[in-house]
């Protein structure tokens, strides 16, 4: 008797579908644009459900494909859990991930709250792997799919006031990368594109508006960047870095030494107040004051 390979099997059924984090504005609204236009099957995560509806319903009668939509808070691994079920609901496998769900948190880091930095780290990178774990072996036993990882071009540099921030994209980076090589000749594309400035509102969100890079870098739009990522990685290119002014800088950040680079990066990336004056760190009370010890231990 022949054997029914299962993920064969679930093929004939479900419908393949393109998940896309973050897709209610900026550079993950243009990726559901991009793979509509290009007709594939959508499905946008985020977690303002009314902007998901409105953009699910613009992208459906322009580019007549499917589009479906979770409301879901992917710093949380439940959030990860809806994208699952909502694939299942609409009868859908997920045939190409793009990890964009990203928040900035700037400035000094003693000064950021504890709450907003872990989802940092939560959003930026727990949820990228946590998506990717559960795609990716599907994808693997059907020989085809891929995955985009969006980072950024901070991701090369230790970057002073985004260092939380730049650290997730740093992360994303290296394992995007290895995780590439894992699953060369599977028919699996992984690929990572590190965007330089687009516009966006992220940097406002995160309070750096005022920063020297935000102020004087040239801003891409993010419709470019979704085309010619979209682009690269149906060609299955590991690094994706569109504009020449972002490869010069991954170019540099690999050769200058940190003592240069490090205060260079501070220098575009501390954040400024609407007069273009830097941000002082608030005030710290010494530990003692709060506990009333002195310095030889007594009370
Ligand atoms: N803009 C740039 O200059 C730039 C440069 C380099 C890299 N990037 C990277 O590009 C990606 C997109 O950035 P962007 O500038 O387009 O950001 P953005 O405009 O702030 O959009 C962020 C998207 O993520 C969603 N999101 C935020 N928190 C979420 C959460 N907890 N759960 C689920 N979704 C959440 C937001 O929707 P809801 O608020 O509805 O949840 C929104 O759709 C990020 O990975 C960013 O790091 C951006």
């Amino acid at each position: 008797m022949a054997r029914i390979d299962p993920a064969k099997q679930t093929r004939q059924v479900l419908k393949p579908a393109a998940v896309i984090t973050g897709a209610t504005r900026g550079i993950g609204r243009a990726f559901a644009e991009e793979f509509a236009g290009q007709g594939h099957t959508v499905l946008l995560a985020a977690r303002n459900e009314a902007g998901l509806a409105e953009i699910a319903e613009l992208i459906a009668v322009k580019h007549d494909v499917g589009v479906y939509y979770v409301s879901c808070d992917l710093a949380t691994p439940e959030g990860c859990d809806k994208i699952e079920e909502a694939l299942r609901t609409h009868g859908l496998y997920c045939e190409s991930l793009v990890n964009n769900a990203a928040m900035m948190t700037a400035g000094f880091f003693q000064d950021q709250e504890r709450d907003a930095l872990l989802k940092t780290v939560d959003l930026n990178f727990r949820a990228v792997v946590d998506l990717t774990r559960r795609f990716l072996p599907d994808m693997l036993a059907r020989g085809a799919g891929g995955i985009l990882n969006v980072s950024s071009v901070e991701g090369f540099m230790p970057v002073p006031y985004h260092a939380t921030y730049a650290a997730t994209k740093a992360a994303m980076i290296s394992w995007s990368r290895a995780l590439a090589y894992e699953v060369m000749g599977t028919g699996v594309r992984v690929c990572m594109v590190a965007p330089g400035m687009i516009e966006t509102d992220i940097h406002t969100a995160g309070g750096a508006e005022n920063s020297r890079y935000a102020l004087y870098l040239p801003k891409m739009k993010p419709g470019r960047l979704a085309e010619a990522a979209y682009r690269r990685f149906k060609h299955g290119n590991w690094v994706i870095i569109e504009g020449w002014l972002n490869r010069m800088f991954v170019g540099l950040a690999r050769f200058v030494p940190g003592y240069f680079l490090i205060p260079s990066s501070g220098w575009f990336f501390q954040v400024r107040n609407e007069d273009g004056k830097p941000v002082e760190p608030e005030p710290l009370e010494h530990p003692d004051a709060r506990t009333g010890d002195t310095d030889d231990g007594k009370v």
